[in-house]
């Protein structure tokens, strides 16, 4: 299917960095995608609709769902606009997103029924399989995979920790790319706010493939 920037939250759709995820899935024509983090879907529909473009292929996405802790303002922090600044109208802001939450708990929790559902709108739904799984236990026993799209709230610990796991598939040809990569995007507010290592000073070797904000990276194969 011809590419179209998801209509769906994420920090990707400002800047449509789904182009870029579905033309590396049409250039690499992976059988195999693996996906940490789908969120709404958003990065998941991009890349499977360039699976439905070649006609074949997989993605495999897996994720907290509901399980995840920051269900709430920190997933719909998604603009580049409100990601970026910090202070009290940031908190002020979070604050009223968090109020339907409070109200209805259950309510912002992203289940894989809703990710399910935004997959059957764009007509992507067979390429997909939705599991529950921890990024941290995955690198206990990797699988191997042809492409690699991660997006796990991203910070240079977490990279070093994928890299060191995927580094055998990388340089057997595979293709791992990740959110983040680019300066603006270290520096901001909440990695900084936490402590959080850059990714720019992870020691993995990668290239920032499009530089506009949040990013899209690529690992090297060295
Ligand atoms: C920034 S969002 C992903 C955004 C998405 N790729 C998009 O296109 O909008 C981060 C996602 O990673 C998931 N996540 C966070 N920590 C994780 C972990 N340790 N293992 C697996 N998934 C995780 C969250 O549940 C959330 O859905």
């Amino acid at each position: 299917m011809k590419y179209t920037n998801p209509d769906l939250d994420s920090s990707y759709r400002e800047n449509n960095l789904g182009k870029d995820l579905y033309d590396a899935v049409l250039e690499h024509k992976p059988k195999k995608i693996i996906e940490f983090g789908s969120l709404y879907g958003y990065s998941t529909v991009a890349m499977a609709l360039a699976l439905h473009e070649l006609g074949e292929g997989s993605i495999c996405v897996y994720d907290l769902f509901e399980s995840y802790m920051y269900t709430h303002s920190a997933h719909k922090h998604t603009s580049q606009e409100s990601l970026k600044k910090g202070g009290l109208r940031y908190y002020l802001e979070a604050f009223i997103m968090d109020i339907p939450m409070w109200l209805h708990p259950s309510r912002n929790m992203i289940s894989r029924r809703q990710v399910r559902t935004n997959l059957e709108k764009y007509g992507v739904s067979n390429f997909v399989t939705l599991k529950k799984m921890n990024f941290k236990d995955w690198i206990k026993n990797p699988e191997p995979f042809d492409m690699m799209h991660f997006d796990v709230a991203n910070n240079g610990d977490t990279l070093r920790a994928l890299y060191e796991a995927v580094k055998p598939f990388v340089q057997a040809g595979s293709h791992v790319y990740f959110e983040g990569g680019s300066a603006e995007r270290d520096s901001l507010v909440w990695m900084e706010k936490h402590g959080l290592k850059k990714i720019s000073e992870s020691g993995v070797p990668y290239r920032v493939v499009n530089e506009n904000f949040p990013s899209l990276s690529v690992i090297e194969r060295v």
